[in-house]
C-alpha cells in the first residue's frame, strides 16, 4: 500500500469534525487503514487518524509495542477503531508528555481523563467495548481529539510546558501520535 503525508498543524483538515463510516468491510475501508498503517510504521507513530493524511472519517488506529529500548513505555494493542465514543470513568485527570505526526518534533504537557470507556467498531464492524487507563488511555483520547479536529496544543494548560523535543528531552528517540 501506500505512505501517505501526514497534514501538519496548521492545515484547516485538521481542525474538522470527520464524519462517521456508514459502511464496514468495504475495500476502501480496508485501503484506508491499510494505508493509515504504512504511514503510522514508517514514521514510527503510536497512533494515527484518518484526518490526519486527509480523509475525514472517523477512523483511528494506535498500539505500542513492548520495546526493550523504552522499557518504561506501556504497551498499547494494536487497535483499529472506528466511530468511537470515549466517557471517562471519574474525574481524575492526569499530565502526560504527548507528540504528534502533525506536530513533529515537539512535545507538550497534556491533562487526559486517568481512566475511561471507549466504544466503537473495527473495520470488520465488530463492537469494541474497553475500560482501559495510564496510557493507553492517553493515546486513545489524543487519537479521537482528532476526529473532533482538537490537536493536542489545544489542550495544554501552560504553554511553558510546549517545547521542541531536542531541547526537552536531549537525545531522546521519541514516538509520536
Ligand atoms: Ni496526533
Amino acid at each position: 500500500m501506500t505512505v501517505r503525508t501526514v497534514l501538519r498543524m496548521g492545515d484547516p483538515r485538521l481542525l474538522q469534525d470527520a464524519r462517521p463510516v456508514e459502511r464496514f468491510d468495504t475495500p476502501e475501508l480496508h485501503a484506508l487503514i491499510a494505508d493509515m498503517d504504512d504511514t503510522m510504521k514508517a514514521l514510527d507513530g503510536a497512533g494515527l487518524a484518518a484526518p490526519q493524511i486527509g480523509i475525514g472519517v472517523q477512523v483511528a488506529i494506535f498500539g505500542v509495542e513492548y520495546n526493550p529500548r523504552y522499557p518504561d513505555a506501556e504497551p498499547v494493542p494494536y487497535t483499529v477503531l472506528i466511530n468511537p465514543v470515549l466517557t471517562p470513568i471519574g474525574d481524575e485527570m492526569e499530565e502526560g508528555w504527548e507528540g504528534c505526526l502533525s506536530v513533529p518534533g515537539m512535545r507538550g504537557l497534556v491533562p487526559r481523563y486517568k481512566r475511561l470507556r471507549y466504544r466503537g467498531r473495527d473495520q470488520y464492524g465488530k463492537p469494541i467495548d474497553r475500560t482501559v487507563g495510564g496510557f493507553h488511555a492517553r493515546v486513545a483520547q489524543h487519537e479521537c481529539d482528532h476526529l473532533a479536529g482538537i490537536l493536542y496544543p489545544m489542550r495544554i494548560r501552560d504553554l511553558r510546558n510546549f517545547g521542541f523535543n531536542e531541547e526537552l528531552f536531549p537525545g531522546q528517540d521519541l514516538q509520536d501520535e
